[in-house]
């Protein structure tokens, strides 16, 4: 089961790290951060705080049992009730059911501790894996889109205000 921790300063150079070791592997099947993400990433993790603490995001790192950083699940653009989903798994924990497991914790807290009643995703086509986490989550398409220059899917998921129980990251 993966524990969700809302993002904090002293997550750092975990995720740092996290990023450098599965660079190659994400940038198969997403756009690589670029050069300057990681020359920089001291001062756009401190961005992303201001913008948690704004209100506007909830950032989280995913984390195994043993508590080892091995992905991450935000929800940005929050407005109006809703937000937009992204996430990622590291390749060496990838394959067993992790992302769809934090995508469902992440829809609870999503209409729970932060009162949502929708979330957005987009995907491109080709994206397999992703879809069948969206899929097994109950998120069905609302359209299409370019991304990335690449044919794309949009997702929603609605009736998040129904789920489960209040609580927290880290449920
Ligand atoms: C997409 C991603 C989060 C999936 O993480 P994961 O923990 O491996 O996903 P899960 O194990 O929960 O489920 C993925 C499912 O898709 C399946 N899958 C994986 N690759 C597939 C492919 N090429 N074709 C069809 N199904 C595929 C898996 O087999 C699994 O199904 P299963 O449980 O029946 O075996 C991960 O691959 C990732 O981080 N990729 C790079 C970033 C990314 O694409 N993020 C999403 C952008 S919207």
């Amino acid at each position: 089961m993966p524990i969700l921790e809302r993002l904090r300063a002293d997550h750092a150079d975990a995720l740092l790290a996290f990023e450098q070791a599965n660079r190659v592997y994400f940038a198969r099947s997403i756009p690589d951060r670029g050069d300057a993400y990681f020359a920089e990433f001291a001062v756009r993790h401190q961005a992303l705080l201001a913008e948690q603490d704004a209100g506007v995001c909830h950032f989280h790192v995913i984390l195994n049992e043993e508590g080892e950083l091995i992905g991450r699940i935000n929800l940005v653009d929050v407005a109006q009730g809703s937000a937009e989903l992204g996430y990622r798994i590291g390749e060496s924990a990838a394959g067993r059911g992790l992302a769809t497991a934090a995508v469902r914790q992440m829809c609870r807290l999503a209409g729970t501790t932060y009162g949502l009643v929708a979330l957005a995703a987009k995907t491109t086509l080709d994206n397999r894996a992703s879809r069948t986490v969206l899929d097994r989550n109950g998120f069905t398409t609302t359209g299409t889109l370019t991304l990335d220059g690449r044919p794309g899917v949009r997702y929603r998921r609605a009736g998040l205000g129904e789920l489960g129980t209040p609580g927290e990251p880290g449920d």
